[in-house]
């Protein structure tokens, strides 16, 4: 079965490799990608995203840019873990793919409101600005979306402080937004994401592909693993945001909790923390849940299967 997917990101090396997941896997349909400010400014991102989709030969996918800061909050940054241009070291190509004139949020709202309800299935894997704004600007995208499956958060992890995840600690009142409205949000934390290790074995399956995309990800791959480790004491570089795709790909790769989740907006050490309340079993109308495991092998069976099929493809272009 076809999912429909809108991809909200901020490339960034994972992102890059959750649009290639995207673009490569015969299940997913990627019906839009917009961009937000989160790894590196809107224009950095906006531009790795371009390069990616060009890379990929998706030259037919509409992309736009979105918000350049959080609704409240100054931007902030990931060069420690993705360098200054939100993607170093690797060579990006020049785009050739152009980019959509209408501002991400109403890209969003354009592609929710032309298909039919409960098809389109939104991905953010960045900070939740452009999604939070989308709901309050077209309110009706809420009971039309399929699903909100995410990459942010985390039950019992922080990545950005001790109890906060990176995506969600950058613009928490727009994840607040998010988690607080009535539509089925699966939360794909750091609880499974750090399970998605690039591991040498990965990166061995991956080169024994033979392609110049093949090449280009284990570009990605070995920044981000010497980022990692220096910036978080990682041996192998989690690859964060393939993980939601593949939870939309196939839902029993990544195991979710039903339970109710809410995000810190006001406190002093735990701003971001996204609260999920286990204390007792989740209320009927509870609709989001957490992910807390992941069949890492077959994840990676996803992506590499992925990068083979796209790169096969530009091959023979
Ligand atoms: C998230 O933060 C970003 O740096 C990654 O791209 C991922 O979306 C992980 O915390
Ligand atoms: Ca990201």
């Amino acid at each position: 079965m076809s999912h429909q997917i809108i991809l909200d990101c901020d490339p960034g090396h994972d992102d890059a490799i959750a649009l290639l997941l995207a673009l490569g896997n015969p299940d997913i349909e990627l019906v839009a990608v917009t961009t937000v400010g989160g790894n590196a400014a809107l224009d950095q991102v906006t531009r790795n995203a371009l390069a990616v989709l060009t890379m990929a030969g998706a030259t037919e996918v509409p992309i736009a840019a979105g918000c350049g800061r959080p609704l409240l909050r100054p931007i902030e940054v990931a060069a420690d873990v993705h360098g200054d241009s939100g993607l170093d070291g690797v060579v990006l190509p020049q785009p050739t793919v152009r980019l959509d004139p209408r501002h991400g949020v109403d890209l969003i709202i354009d592609t929710v409101l032309a298909a039919a309800p409960k098809t389109i299935t939104l991905v953010p894997t960045g900070p939740l600005t452009n999604i939070a704004l989308a709901i309050r600007k077209e309110p009706r995208i809420v009971d039309r979306v399929a699903e909100v499956v995410l990459m942010g958060g985390g039950v019992h992890v922080g990545n950005w402080s001790a109890v906060a995840e990176f995506n969600v600690k950058t613009d928490p009142e727009a994840a607040r937004i998010v988690f607080e409205t009535a539509w089925p949000v699966t939360m794909v934390g750091l609880d499974v994401t750090h399970q998605a290790l690039a591991t040498d074995a990965v990166a061995e399956r991956v080169k024994a592909l033979g392609t110049p995309l093949a090449e280009f990800v284990l570009g990605l791959f070995a920044f981000f693993r010497q980022a990692y480790r220096d910036a978080q004491g990682f041996d192998f570089p989690p690859v964060h945001d393939p993980v939601a795709v593949a939870r939309v790909i196939d839902p029993s790769i990544v195991g979710t909790v039903r339970v109710p989740i809410t995000v810190e907006t006001v406190g002093e050490q735990t701003l971001g923390m996204t609260v999920a309340d286990f204390r007792r079993a989740a209320p009927p109308d509870c609709h989001t849940q957490a992910a807390l495991t992941l069949a890492a092998d077959r994840f990676w069976d996803l992506v590499i299967d992925a990068i083979d099929r796209l790169g096969k493809a530009r091959d023979h272009a």
